[in-house]
């Protein structure tokens, strides 16, 4: 079956793509695309032209899957420069998503027609590129140089209403009429004598200036940070109002083809099909039976078990959130109520939803009420004994058939499972903090998880909009066992003379939002410290003891103001010093590329051993949990993929370099062949 094919109904030609799963704009489908707009062009029976797409979308862009290899004719915009010459009108009938050059498809078509439900989008900036097709040029002429900048550059795509509202679709229509209403369009338009051709308008974008633009970049400054495809994407539209269409197409590709041979689009790309691949599990059947869920047990209303409570609320499942005290449980409620009604607040969300996911949620201190549930997730102390202890009493409460997750940080999810009669029913559901904002979830499968507790995890995931992540038993798992050697190595510089803000400053240098002593001093220096047992043996101690707290006092690493501006504390670094000079470490001068090798390379190493393990399924799940748990800069594509690009043995030469400085270091056997051969980890 090829993947375009025509028909005619009456005097209309009518061109259905299907290229399943998301009609993906792959080089049969150029190449049938620029036949069909030829058949209309040479049948005189034929008097207008609609292209459709079968199954669940119109064309959702360009094939990412052709990206990096050998360019194969027709290329994209020569087919919708053809689309936009034809002499006949050309509609387009859009469904599902019409994204990225599937976008600029329907722009070099003469009118657009969507179905009620459908998203219109560029979201080529995601993938470190702009739209490479004309779209830069085009959707400016269609719909003016604002919306246009904010749809090319944010990625975003905005549903069908909004983009009638703008000018980019010229009817809406009911989803199950689109074809039979895009066929009628096209019938009414065929005898006009001339019809709108996007790339020869100047409406639109007539009077735009410089200060439109410069409002733009300061505006969303902070967002692009890092990223080079945003100001690429802005300045393709500065030539759309600049220069003639002709030149700023030559502009458009020339920057297009720059951001496709650069580093940051391919780890960008990788990304996205890191992000699809994490969703896969080894030695899982595709067709495994789900368990259903339909009433969610959260124990524990503190800073984690609100957080997820409020994911199931909002997904519309019923929550029953226990606590030991009654004053506990009062808190936690008041905070998940102020967290939704900030929410409305800000507009996210209206005051009914606000009722109807609280109305979702009960409250108790009684066990027995999580009876019924399907699925409970402990949130308790993190202490293993406190941990076997709950578990024992959920296995004796909670219905058989039932999930019992622990949200652990760390600890051992089948020793946690070895306190149930029922193994198979535990599992790891890792959240992050905030946890109704973090999109990360690692999904911990313990040794004798059964594949359909797994796989129900896995759907409910999804269903709660987060992106999952499985592990296998470890101390930390993935994320925090990565984290644990990045820790140890900046504490260790620090005693060796390096200042905090230096090290905190190579970390926001390289796109990490915070280094670890800004987050230190966010958290708070006295978490589980205890003033009683505290004798200056530990570097926390003395500065504990010396009253530094972080944020919450204004005092820890760093000095904060009234309007929390952080500036070096003389009071933490003399403290360190001292410390450093009991100790009798040795202060000396450290590069900045010192510190980073130190923080970097050892996360590395520990992602080699992760895999090495089995720990995790692929390098690239790695990359995924870095990116969405612990604000690993996309743009370098994760600490797998980074290193991938570095170099494998630049890797290890770092690690050799700084071994004698880090004896606590093991280097990875897998880390070490794969530098030996010149492979990488993502190969
Ligand atoms: N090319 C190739 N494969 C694609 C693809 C694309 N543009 N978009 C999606 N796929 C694949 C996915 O990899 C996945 O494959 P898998 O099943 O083997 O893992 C499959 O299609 C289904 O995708 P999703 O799991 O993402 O399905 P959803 O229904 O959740 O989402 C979607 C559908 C919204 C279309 C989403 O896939 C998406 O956002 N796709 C990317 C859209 C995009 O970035 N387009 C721009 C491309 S760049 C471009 O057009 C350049 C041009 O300007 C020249
Ligand atoms: P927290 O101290 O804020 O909350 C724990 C709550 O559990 C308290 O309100 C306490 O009263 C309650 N509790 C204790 N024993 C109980 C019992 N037997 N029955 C019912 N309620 C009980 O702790 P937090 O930060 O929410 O952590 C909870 C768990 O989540 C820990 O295992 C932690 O390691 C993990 N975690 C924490 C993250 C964080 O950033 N805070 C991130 C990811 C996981």
């Amino acid at each position: 079956m090829p993947a375009i094919t025509t028909r005619r109904d009456g005097d209309v030609l009518i061109v259905t793509s299907d290229n399943p799963p998301v009609n993906a704009l792959s080089a049969d489908v150029r190449q049938g695309l620029a036949a069909a707009i030829a058949e209309a062009e040479g049948d005189p029976q034929v008097k207008a032209v609609v292209i459709a797409a079968a199954g669940r979308t119109f064309f959702a862009g360009a094939d990412i899957t052709e990206f990096g290899k050998p360019p194969r004719e027709p290329g994209l915009p020569a087919v919708i420069d053809a689309i936009e010459a034809s002499g006949k009108p050309v509609v387009a009938a859009i469904h599902g998503t019409a994204l990225g050059g599937g976008l600029e498809v329907a722009l070099g078509c003469h009118y657009r027609i969507a179905a009620a439900s459908a998203k219109l989008g560029l979201p080529e900036v995601k993938l470190g590129l702009l739209p490479g097709a004309g779209g830069t040029q085009r959707l400016p002429r269609v719909v003016g140089v604002e919306p246009a900048l904010a749809m090319i550059v944010t990625g975003d795509p905005i549903p069908a209403k909004k983009a009638a509202a703008i000018g980019l679709v010229d009817a809406l229509v009911a989803d199950d009429l689109l074809l039979a209403e895009a066929i009628a369009f096209a019938r009414a338009v065929a005898d006009k004598d001339a019809h709108p051709v996007a790339s020869t308008r100047a409406d639109r974008i007539a009077g735009a200036d410089a200060a439109t633009f410069a409002a733009f970049r300061k505006a969303n400054a902070r967002r692009l940070k890092g990223f080079e495809a945003p100001e690429a994407c802005i300045q393709a539209v500065e030539a759309a109002v600049a220069l003639p269409y002709a030149e700023g197409v030559a502009k458009e590709r020339a920057l297009f083809l720059k951001l496709m041979n650069g580093t940051q689009s391919r780890a960008l790309r990788h990304l996205f099909f890191a992000e699809r691949a994490a969703a896969k599990i080894d030695g899982l059947p595709a067709d495994t039976q789900t368990l259903p869920i339909a009433k969610v047990g959260i124990l524990g209303a503190g800073t984690m078990g609100g957080g997820i409570a409020m994911n199931f609320l909002t997904a519309g499942i019923p929550v029953t959130i226990i606590e030991r005290e009654q004053a506990a449980l009062d808190r936690g409620i008041a905070i998940i109520r102020k967290n939704y009604e900030a929410s409305a607040a800000k507009g996210r969300m209206t005051a009914e939803a606000v009722e109807k996911a609280m109305g979702n949620l009960a409250g108790s201190l009684d066990y027995a009420d999580l009876a019924d549930c399907d699925l409970v997730i402990e949130a308790v102390f993190e202490l293993m004994e406190i941990k076997k202890e709950v578990f024992g009493r959920l296995d004796a409460i909670v219905k058989q058939g039932a999930i019992l997750a622990t949200n652990t940080s760390y600890l051992d999810v089948d020793e946690i499972a070895a306190a149930t009669s029922r193994p198979e029913a535990v599992i790891g559901l890792h959240f992050f903090s905030p946890a109704n904002v973090m999109k990360l979830l690692e999904i911990v499968r313990g040794a004798k998880t059964a594949p359909a507790v797994l796989a129900t995890c896995m759907g409910l995931a999804r269903r709660i909009g987060k992106i999952a992540v499985v592990s296998g038993v470890c101390h930390g798992f993935i994320g925090n066992r990565m984290l644990s050697p990045r820790q140890r190595e900046a504490n260790a510089l620090l005693m060796e003379g390096a200042r905090p803000v230096d090290v905190d400053r190579v970390l926001l240098d390289f796109g990490f939002p915070m280094g670890p002593f800004q987050m230190a001093d966010l958290a708070g220096l006295d978490i589980g410290w205890d003033p009683a047992k505290s004798n200056g043996e530990t570097l926390r101690d003395r500065l504990c003891e010396a009253g530094l707290r972080g944020q919450k006092n204004g005092r820890g690493f760093y000095d904060y103001d009234a309007s929390r501006n952080r500036t070096p504390s003389a009071e933490a670094e003399a403290i360190i010093a001292d410390f450093a000079a009991k100790a009798g470490t040795e202060q000396r001068s450290i590069s900045d590329e010192e510190i980073l090798e130190r923080l970097l390379y050892p996360m590395v190493n520990e992602g080699a051993l992760i895999l090495e393990e089995g720990i995790a399924q692929r390098a690239s799940d790695i990359d995924i949990v870095w990116l969405n748990g612990y604000g690993w800069p996309a743009w370098t594509g994760g600490p797998m993929f980074w290193a991938d690009t570095i170099g494998l043995d630049t890797v290890v030469a770092g690690l050799e370099k700084h071994a004698a400085r880090m004896p606590a270091l093991r280097v990875s056997e897998l880390l070490k062949a794969r530098a030996a051969k010149g492979e990488t980890f993502n190969g």
